[in-house]
C-alpha cells in the first residue's frame, strides 16, 4: 500500500489530540498456539491503521509536540542469527526510509517512553486493548510524578484513543474501500465455488476447504474469521466452526465465510439446498429471509441508520412468519413484542473494516434528530444480515423444525445509497438452484 495512506491518517490522528500530547500504539505480539510454534501473526488493527508494519514487538508514538516527532517507531533490531531462523526484519534504518518516520531500536523503548511522557498534559492510548502498555505507562508517569522536584512533570489526563481511531476508521478512505471491494469480490467467487462442489454426503470441512483454497489463490491468505459451514441442525449454531459433520441430502447448508484481504474483512453468509433444491418449507423459509434482506439492504443509505434497518427487517420477517404460522397473533402485538426476536436471535447487522465486527460507536449524542442512533453517511462499510434459526422443540409445527437460513452481504454506504460489495455470489433460489444444477450436470 501506497505510505501516503498512512502518513496522511497519522496526520489526520494528530490533529485532533490535545496540545502537547503523546498517542501510544502498541503492535500485536506472536502468539503460541502449542509448545514452540506460533498462530499465524496478526497486526493489531489500530497499529496497521497508522504504520502500515507488520511485525510484532513495535510501539509507534505519535505527538504534537515542538520537541518531539510527530511519528516514531520502535521497532526490532536487525538480527541475522534470529533472522535465518524466524523470518526478515527491516529494522530501524530501513523503517525509517520506508514507513516515513523516525524510528529507532525497541531497546529503547524505557527512555523513549519517558521522554515522550515526560512534559506531555495527556497520554492516549487503547485502555481496553492495550492494558501492558497501560501498565508500563502508570510505571512511568509515577516514576515521574516522584522527580517533580528536578524538573519532570507526568501527563495529567489519560485518555481512551479507542475512541478517537474508532471514529475515524469508520468512515473507510478510498484506498480502503478499493481492498474492501476487491475482498468482497474474492469473498463472493469463494461462496460460488462452494455451492458448484456441495454433494451429499461431502463433508462441511471440505466446503470450507474450497473456500480457503480460494481466498488464498487470489491473494487473501486467511479468513478473517473461522470459517462456518453448517449443515443441517449445526446451522441453528450461531458461531459453529467444528465444520465436522457430512451434509445430507435434504439438509440446508449455511456457510458464513469472508477473506482478509490486507487486513481488510470480508464477512458474507449464504444458505443453500445441499443437493441443490430447495423443499418447500426450506423455499418458504428462505424468501422471507431473502424479503427481509432486500428490505433492510433498500434501508440503507445517507441519513439512514441501523435502527431503521433493523425495523425494516423486522417488519418483514414478523408479516411472514405470521403468514406462514410459526407465529400467531395480532400483526400490531407481535411487532411491539419483536416476536420475531424468538427465531431472529442476532442483530441486523454490524460495522466492517479492519475488525470483522468492525470498531466505531452504534449510538451517539449527537445529533438528536437521530434520537442516539449513529447516522450512515458515505465512506461506511456495514453487514446486512438477517437470519431464522428455529431449532427441534420449537413451539412451531415439526415441519418447521431444524432449519436455519442467515444470508449476509456487505454493504457500502454511497452519496445515492449504497453499493453492495458482495452483490456477485447469487442469492435468489431459482439462481442458486441453476448454478447448483449446471455444477451437478459435469459430474
Ligand atoms: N461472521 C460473523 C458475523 O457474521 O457477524
Ligand atoms: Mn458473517
Ligand atoms: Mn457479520
Amino acid at each position: 500500500m501506497n505510505n501516503s495512506v498512512f502518513v496522511r491518517r497519522r496526520a489526520q490522528l494528530i490533529a485532533t489530540l490535545q496540545p502537547d500530547s503523546v498517542a501510544l500504539i502498541r503492535a500485536a505480539t506472536e502468539q503460541t498456539r502449542s509448545r514452540d510454534t506460533e498462530y499465524p501473526f496478526r497486526q493489531h488493527s489500530d497499529f496497521w491503521y497508522y504504520s502500515g508494519f507488520n511485525e510484532p514487538d513495535a510501539l509507534l508514538i505519535l505527538s504534537n509536540r515542538a520537541d518531539f516527532p510527530a511519528a516514531q517507531l520502535l521497532c526490532r533490531e536487525k538480527d541475522p542469527a534470529q533472522e535465518v531462523w524466524h523470518g526478515r526484519r527491516l529494522g530501524p534504518q530501513a523503517a525509517s526510509e520506508t514507513l516515513q518516520l523516525h524510528a529507532t531500536a525497541l531497546s529503547e523503548q524505557e527512555s523513549v517512553l519517558y521522554q515522550a511522557l515526560n512534559g506531555s498534559s495527556a497520554v492516549y492510548l487503547n485502555l481496553a486493548e492495550q492494558t501492558d502498555l497501560l501498565q508500563q505507562v502508570i510505571g512511568q508517569m509515577q516514576l515521574l510524578k516522584q522527580r517533580e522536584k528536578r524538573g519532570d512533570s507526568a501527563p495529567s489526563q489519560l485518555i481512551d484513543l479507542a475512541q478517537l481511531s474508532a471514529e475515524q476508521r469508520l468512515i473507510k478512505d478510498d484506498n480502503e474501500i478499493a481492498i474492501m471491494r476487491q475482498a468482497g469480490q474474492i469473498s463472493a467467487q469463494a461462496h460460488i465455488r462452494a455451492m458448484q462442489y456441495c454433494r451429499p454426503g461431502r463433508f462441511e470441512y471440505q466446503l470450507e476447504a474450497e473456500i480457503l483454497h480460494h481466498f488464498a489463490l487470489n491473494g487473501a491468505r486467511y479468513p478473517a474469521y473461522n470459517s462456518i459451514v453448517g449443515s443441517g441442525n449445526n446451522g441453528c449454531i450461531l458461531h459453529y466452526t467444528d465444520n465436522s459433520s457430512a451434509m445430507a441430502a435434504g439438509d440446508l447448508v449455511l456457510i458464513d465465510a469472508g477473506c482478509e484481504l490486507q487486513g481488510y474483512a470480508a464477512d458474507i453468509s449464504r444458505t443453500f439446498p445441499v443437493s441443490g433444491k430447495f423443499s418447500d418449507e426450506q423455499g418458504a423459509l428462505y424468501q422471507l429471509v431473502l424479503d427481509a434482506q432486500y428490505a433492510a439492504c433498500n434501508a440503507v443509505k445517507p441519513g439512514s441508520d441501523f435502527a431503521a434497518v433493523t425495523a425494516a427487517a423486522e417488519q418483514v420477517l414478523t408479516e411472514g412468519l405470521l403468514g406462514l404460522g410459526i407465529l400467531q397473533g395480532e400483526l400490531s402485538q407481535l411487532l411491539a413484542d419483536k416476536a420475531c426476536k424468538q427465531y431472529f436471535i442476532h442483530g441486523i447487522g454490524h460495522w466492517l473494516g479492519l475488525d470483522v465486527h468492525d470498531v466505531g460507536a452504534y449510538k451517539v449524542q449527537q445529533p438528536k434528530q437521530h434520537k442516539g442512533e449513529q447516522a450512515f453517511v458515505p465512506g461506511m462499510v456495514l453487514t446486512i444480515e438477517p437470519g431464522l434459526y428455529i431449532p427441534a422443540g420449537s413451539p412451531t409445527e415439526p415441519r418447521w423444525w431444524d432449519l436455519a437460513v442467515r444470508i449476509e452481504d456487505n454493504l457500502l454506504v454511497t452519496a445515492d445509497g449504497h453499493e453492495n460489495l458482495t452483490a456477485a455470489v447469487p442469492k435468489e433460489m431459482n439462481a442458486i438452484e441453476q448454478l447448483m444444477a449446471m455444477a451437478n450436470a459435469r459430474d
